[in-house]
């Protein structure tokens, strides 16, 4: 309970005080769920200082110091439909046998910072924030600035005195542009566009926020409302009526409307133009709201419903080396399952040693893994201070943990590698996956459990005994207890691969270093396979983008006997294609740019990216010139940025690449 405190308590300051948050919100709101949880189960073991029931450390001392009319409250979680039914249920808990099952009504938790503004008849006279929820700071000349809040009520003149509270957030287009003026000045960026809205305000000189693109979002009325109005929906179209921006509201009647809007939001929330991290469920009679009451700095009326925590962290429990199809050994960690992003992941990949190294993690660390969308869940920290003290340094093995053949880490690569080949059973079952997947034969009826049965009972063990798999059939339904149907359709799926294109059997054989892009090259540079497999390392070069040693692996790959036997019964099996036409990149929308690709891409793999820029009639280089058209920038994109940002080459964002091919 301690360290959980002290933690809660140094990241408060970081986040309330300092705006120079250390943690990810949900890793905070890790820390601080464990924390509430032995508060609950052991009440006697409270302590004075808690930090669960204070919402944030003192304010700065720069700004005049204003104590609240009445508090400013902070809002308790849900994290899923099980907990809103449970925050549904306190409710019900206050509310009489009439009153049950109240209507809610929904708003975006907006991620920005929390302010009250004071109107006296119509008039704006002050703005304070937060701060620790008494008291905060008096920000007025600051939120002058703010482009929509209003400065004159002309509908409120009646009214002494009217406070509103609400948001102040940076929209992310604005947060964006101020990053890249910073960049541009060599001045320091915001991490996040809350940090930006809460710097901005924190401006001793207005003139300063003035320049900061802000806004403000109104979400209740604590003093003045006219008391014709009598729910929170009502208020909300109340203040919008007279001049303030409010963000969407939804009145539902019963949990499963919630949910219902919920994840309509959830899914659409990137397209918003701010950041929320979660929505905001409000009972939406005032009245009832009065009658449910407050629990020490929560409403009992209203709570928070989050997202799934993009990032989360757990325990790394082990280190583990598996083999890929080109007998590379990657190590895989082994996770305590949790759940983020909406899934539950219990496997991480660590790419390879030299990222364990730079990491600097070991079993039994606590580790943050971070999950976004459809991206493969990656470990973005580890949490040295928790480490174990009797824990081993991670060492890369020194012989392969399928076949013994011994490993090697050819110098400079980043990857080590089996020396065992198509010896190495993980890597034949690794070289068969390949060979049937989507983008190589795609027999899709062939399925990688089947596939790895079959391996596994000695029916198949190079890719061309699939093409005979028709001969065992009474095995195949013995072995697996597959019906005469389901052998039938992987039979008949089978048959239909045969049908394929040159670039796509070329990319099936699984040659190191030669991927989708590099494939379709040979097929449109040699038009026919056996002059491929004739060629000599010189003519290999000459094939647009194959360097050196993608040249000499082709090389040796096509001298090694046992491939040519297996093209050989490929062929004779009957896998075909049909002659290569020659690509006209005439009239092509891209016809005549060079783009050079650099970084790691989310959405897809730089070969993949190759071969879309090829087919709209781009060349795809492999170093920056004067000549290039563009450069797509992945993620961790070095050197060649640099250089394009030098010549003054375009640079190409991979959303913006995204929008090019939606777009042509
Ligand atoms: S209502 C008593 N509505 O969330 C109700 N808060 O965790 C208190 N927030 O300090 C606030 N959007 O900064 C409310 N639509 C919304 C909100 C919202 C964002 C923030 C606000 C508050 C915090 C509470």
């Amino acid at each position: 309970m301690r360290t959980l405190i002290e933690a809660l308590k140094t990241h408060n300051y970081a986040y309330y005080v300092l705006d120079n948050p250390v943690l990810d919100d949900s890793e905070y709101d890790q820390l601080r769920r464990s924390l509430v949880k032995i508060e609950t189960s052991h009440p006697e073991l409270v302590q004075p200082d808690s930090p669960i029931n204070q919402v944030g450390d003192m304010p700065l001392s720069a700004f005049t110091q204003v104590t609240h009319d009445i508090p400013m409250l902070s809002l308790g979680n849900v994290f899923d439909y099980d907990d809103l039914h449970g925050f549904m249920r306190r409710v019900n808990d206050r509310l009489n046998d009439a009153q049950q099952n109240p209507e809610y009504e929904m708003e975006l938790k907006l991620d920005g910072l929390a302010v009250s503004l004071k109107y006296a008849h119509g008039k704006f006279v002050q703005a304070v924030t937060r701060g620790d929820g008494q008291t905060g700071e008096d920000i007025t000349q600051n939120a002058k600035t703010i482009r929509n809040l209003p400065l004159w009520l002309a509908a409120a003149t009646d009214i002494e005195l009217l406070e509103v509270r609400g948001e102040v957030l940076m929209p992310k287009a604005g947060f964006e542009r101020l990053n890249r003026l910073a960049l541009e000045k060599d001045e320091k960026t915001f991490a996040n566009p809350r940090n930006a809205a809460a710097g901005s305000l924190r401006q001793l000189d207005p003139a300063i926020a003035a320049s900061r693109p802000l806004a403000f979002y109104g979400y209740s009325v604590n003093q003045g409302l006219p008391n014709t109005i009598d729910t929170q929906s009502g208020a909300l179209a109340w203040i919008k009526e007279i001049g303030f921006t409010v963000s969407d509201v939804e009145v539902v009647k019963n949990p499963r409307a919630a949910q219902r809007y919920y994840e309509s939001v959830t899914e659409t929330r990137h397209d918003l133009p701010f950041e929320i991290d979660g929505m905001v469920i409000k009972v939406n009679s005032l009245a009832l709201q009065q009658q449910i009451g407050f629990l020490s700095r929560e409403p009992r009326w209203a709570t928070a419903y989050k997202f799934p925590a993009e990032t989360v962290m757990t325990r790394l429990h082990a280190v583990e080396w598996q083999v890929g199809r080109t007998g590379q050994i990657t190590p895989v960690g082994k996770l305590e399952p949790v759940k983020v992003g909406g899934v539950t992941v219990s496997n991480v990949t660590l790419h390879n040693f030299g990222e364990i190294q730079r990491l600097d993690v070991r079993a039994g660390d606590t580790v943050s893994v971070h999950r976004a969308g459809d991206v493969i869940p990656k470990v973005t920290r580890v949490w040295h201070e928790q480490r174990p003290s009797d824990s081993d340094a991670v060492t890369l093995p020194s012989t392969c943990p399928v076949c013994d053949s011994p490993v090697v880490l050819p110098e400079g690569e980043a990857l080590a590698r089996c020396t065992g080949g198509l010896f190495c059973p993980a890597q034949q079952q690794e070289a068969l996956i390949h060979f049937v997947s989507r983008r190589a034969m795609d027999i899709d009826g062939l399925g990688e459990r089947w596939l790895i049965s079959f391996f596994e009972h000695g029916l198949i063990k190079t890719v061309a005994d699939i093409y005979q798999l028709q001969h065992h059939t009474d095995e195949m339904i013995n072995f697996e207890k597959l019906g005469e149907k389901s052998v039938q359709n992987i039979i008949n799926a089978i048959d239909a691969s045969k049908h394929t294109t040159l670039a796509r059997f070329i990319y099936a054989l699984g040659i190191r270093g030669v991927g989708e892009g590099t494939a379709q090259n040979f097929a449109q540079y040699f038009s026919d396979l056996d002059s491929l497999m004739n060629a000599d390392i010189e003519t290999l070069i000459k094939t647009p983008d194959v360097g050196e040693i993608t040249a000499e692996l082709t090389y040796k790959f096509f001298r090694a006997p046992h491939n040519i036997e297996v093209i050989d019964r490929l062929r004779a099996a009957g896998v075909y294609w049909n002659k290569v036409e020659q690509l006209a990149s005439e009239g092509l929308p891209l016809d005549g740019q060079t783009w050079v690709i650099t970084g790691a891409l989310d959405s897809m793999a730089r070969d993949e990216a190759k071969a879309k820029l090829q087919a709209l009639g781009a060349k795809v280089s492999g170093s920056i010139s004067a000549k290039t058209t563009a450069l797509l920038a992945g993620d961790k994109a070095g050197s060649k940025l640099t250089k394009a940002e030098k010549l003054g080459v375009k640079i190409v964002a991979e959303e913006e690449f995204l929008a090019i091919l939606k777009e042509v």
